[in-house]
């Protein structure tokens, strides 16, 4: 039997303590539970609980730690900390890992110790053991999907239901799916966190938060809506990662998805994860992405894995790939803006159309990506709304290429 070290006991940390009771696995048991707050009443034997983590950490008992704490400043110390004594790690922290996957890998070769992190990128969907099992020989052309269901039960009820983005999210925040402050889900960051992960398992390549444009839904009016569905399209917030010409670019936006787009369908706190593999073609992974069974599951998983030998291979060195210059990625977008003096700033490759009255206008039309960084805080300020048209970027010189065939010209 052997004995576990589990920091945090939330959400994630009291569900895999309860989900290793109900499981009956015999092969593990917790030894031992760190925690922060003295004053918290807890459901567990006081025996177990300390506020001391050196009483895991320097413990020679404990062979494996599962960390699910939500503070990833001290994550990282504990994981890091485990690594270099030769302790195996199961983490949840999406953003502790992206923001530090490099060193992670480094301290796992170098100690020769294992650390899994399925529960940090879509919870119950086992999405990185894939990307890292089984794509070693065949180039991935795309990962995207929506990997955060709090955005999408949002947009769900705002479709389903009518409900203006304010209403949305308080229900959100009722049933525990968002939290008081919501920016990190709404605004696209712990989608873009988990876009990182991947990317490092699938092209070799850790992008920095501030290299992933994030665009997030909390600008979308009912205007935003009903475009979409004269046209029955949905929105859904979309992470992307896509390799043209063995370059990689990754953001994160609202998008309006048809019905022929697999994400189409996924509805509510559901997370999907579709891969586009150049011989296997699209592959979509759907399942719970949150909560405490969910994800409690998702570690439990990886805790089994690492009694049994399992750990990632980073399968794609990280010379195979660059990261492309976002003034070379040209994206379709729709761009709803309030103020003229934001129509006059962005600068379009070319405009499909443009709408105008009093209350709503908008513009369609490709734009390239740098455009879009170089113009966020205005977007974000004039509470604009960027929705891609296209699942899929082009590079600058398809475009051009595109455009002599088509001779588009620009009409706004
Ligand atoms: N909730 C989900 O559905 C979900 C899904 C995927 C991944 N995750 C990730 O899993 C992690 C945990 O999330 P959660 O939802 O379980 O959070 P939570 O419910 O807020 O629980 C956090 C736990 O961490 C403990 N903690 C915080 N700082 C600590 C420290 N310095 N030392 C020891 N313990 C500390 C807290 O202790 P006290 O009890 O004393 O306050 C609490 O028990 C996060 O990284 C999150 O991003 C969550």
């Amino acid at each position: 039997m052997k004995n576990i070290g589990l920091f945090g006991f939330g959400c994630v940390g009291e569900g895999f303590y309860r989900l290793l009771q109900l499981s009956h696995y015999s092969d593990a048991r917790i030894h031992r539970i760190v925690v922060k707050n003295p004053l918290k009443n807890r459901s567990v034997s006081s025996e177990l609980i300390t506020y001391n983590k050196e009483e895991i950490l320097s413990d020679d008992k404990i062979d494996l730690i599962v960390e699910a704490i939500d503070d990833d400043v001290e994550a990282f110390e504990i994981v890091s900390s485990a690594l270099k004594r030769g302790i195996p790690v199961v983490s949840a922290n999406k953003k502790m890992v992206a923001l530090h996957l490099d060193e992670l890998i480094r301290l796992q070769r170098r100690y020769k110790t294992p650390l899994l992190y399925e529960a940090a990128v879509c919870g119950a969907i086992p999405v990185v053991q894939t990307v890292d099992d089984q794509f070693e020989f065949e180039p991935i052309n795309s990962i995207r999907g929506i990997f955060n269901g709090t955005t999408n039960y949002i947009l769900s009820r705002i479709q389903d239901e009518r409900l203006d983005y304010e209403q949305a999210l308080k229900q959100a925040q009722i049933l525990g799916f968002a939290e008081t402050d919501p920016i990190s889900d709404v605004g696209g960051f712990d989608s873009a966190y988990k876009a990182i992960i991947l990317s490092r398992h699938a092209f070799g390549l850790s992008f920095l938060p501030s290299e992933v444009f994030t665009y997030g839904i909390q600008m979308l009016t009912s205007d935003d809506f009903e475009f979409a569905q004269k046209q029955n399209l949905r929105v859904r917030l979309v992470p992307s990662v896509f390799a043209i010409e063995n370059r990689v670019v990754a953001f994160v936006m609202p998008q309006f998805v048809s019905e022929k787009d697999p994400l189409f369908r996924i509805e509510n706190e559901n997370n999907a994860v579709v891969i586009d593999g150049t011989y296997s073609g699209i592959q979509t992974y759907t399942g719970r992405g949150a909560g405490s069974y969910p994800t409690a599951f998702s570690v439990f998983s990886d805790v089994r894995k690492i009694l049994e030998g399992k750990r990632y291979h980073y399968p794609i060195t990280e010379a195979t790939y660059l990261q492309e210059k976002p003034e070379n990625v040209i994206l379709d977008v729709y761009l709803r803006y309030t103020e003229t003096m934001v129509k006059r700033a962005i600068k379009f490759e070319f405009v499909r159309e443009g709408f105008v009255d009093e209350n709503y206008r908008y513009v369609t039309g490709s734009i390239s990506l740098q455009e879009l960084i170089d113009n966020r805080e205005l977007l974000i300020e004039t509470n604009s709304s960027v929705i891609l048209l296209s699942d899929k970027p082009l590079l600058r010189k398809q475009v051009k290429r595109t455009l002599k065939q088509d001779a588009v010209l620009s009409v706004f």
